[in-house]
């Protein structure tokens, strides 16, 4: 049986930023995100007792012997221990959103994945438990099993059960638009895995901010359940702020930032001064700079935005769906 799936990318409003266990990749705090649309990542599996190894196409290459196959591979590995199933898979992958986006393609990529492969293997699984085999393969694909605001569970537990996301508010509570401004192409970046490794091995910042996150979900859930975009600006600008002052504290420090990051930023705020604008910004382990806005601004921070010279493309998009079988 062929099963094809699709799982929306999702930007994190509180971040993510450290793992208290490596191996079963569990997170060092909570997290809590937004779900985009109409951007996805479609995922088709198929088990053939025919193939003697995984077969893995990712936009329209066969990466089977490559990494990003090998990643793909040793997560099917968990999905056969999980559901009982011995043969190998075709798996045919593909993102409708450029990869020199720097988005976390990895985060609807095994979201995809995990529900694709697990109903192929005739399973079907709870949300919670898509969610926690997911957090394997990426932890922020934890979260995209669900649709507009989730929270990630950093749980407590050795074995990791508890670790997983919750939905928190669907995509029609709120049309909070995202606009990812683009400030570089094909920059090579250090990977959040390494980045969170050498930050909790090496940065005396990184326990202060580990302290911060569990206040900064509670303040998150609090202005986004009353859609209060200046409560969420506070939360949203603070957590990014401080997870990068973690990262710039490591040794080496790691800077993930560009000029034209930096820009953005400025602009951003000055507009919010000068002109009363409501949004704000969040930016992951790479350059780009996503901008929240309330739907009736986003024309207007689309075209500040597109104003900041050395800004490429302006993404925009909406409130996601949860991860779903097509
Ligand atoms: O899920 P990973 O391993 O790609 O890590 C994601 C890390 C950030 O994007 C920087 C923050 C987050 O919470 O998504």
């Amino acid at each position: 049986m062929k099963v094809v799936a699709r799982a929306h990318p999702n930007i994190a409003l509180v971040k993510y930023w450290g793992k208290r266990d490596e191996v079963l990749n569990l997170p060092a705090a909570g997290s809590f995100s937004l779900t985009l649309g109409p951007i996805s990542t479609t995922t088709a599996v198929e088990f053939d007792e025919r193939l003697t190894a995984d077969e893995v196409g990712l936009d329209g290459e066969d990466v089977s012997e490559r990494r990003a196959g090998a990643r793909i591979s040793n997560f099917l590995d968990l999905v056969r221990t999980r559901c009982g199933e011995k043969r190998f898979a075709r798996v045919i992958t593909s993102n409708d959103f450029p990869t020199a986006a720097g988005l976390a393609s990895s985060a609807s990529g095994f979201a995809a994945l995990a529900l694709a492969a697990t109903t192929a293997a005739g399973q079907e699984l709870s949300r919670e438990e898509l969610s926690r085999l997911a957090r394997q393969g990426s932890g922020s694909a934890a979260r995209s099993l669900f649709g507009g605001f989730a929270e990630m569970k950093m749980g407590e537990r050795d074995d990791g059960e508890d670790a997983h996301g919750v939905g928190f508010a669907s995509e029609a509570h709120w049309d909070l638009r995202t606009l990812i401004a683009i400030t570089a192409i094909g920059e090579k970046k250090i990977s959040s895995t390494v980045g969170m490794r050498q930050t909790q091995k090496t940065s005396p910042l990184f326990q202060p901010w580990i302290d911060t996150v569990a206040d900064d979900i509670e303040a998150a859930k609090t202005a986004v359940r009353a859609r209060d975009v200046q409560a969420l600006t506070e939360v949203a600008e603070r957590s990014c702020l401080r997870m990068h002052a973690t990262a710039l504290g490591a040794d080496p420090g790691i800077l993930y930032w560009n000029p034209v990051t930096v820009a953005v930023i400025h602009a951003l705020r000055a507009a919010r001064e000068e002109s009363g604008l409501l949004a704000f910004f969040t930016i992951d382990a790479g350059p780009h700079v996503k901008v929240f806005t309330p739907a009736e601004q986003a024309p207007r921070v689309a075209a500040l935005l597109r104003g900041v010279p050395g800004v490429g493309d302006v993404i925009e998009t909406q409130p996601g769906p949860a991860a779903h079988l097509l």
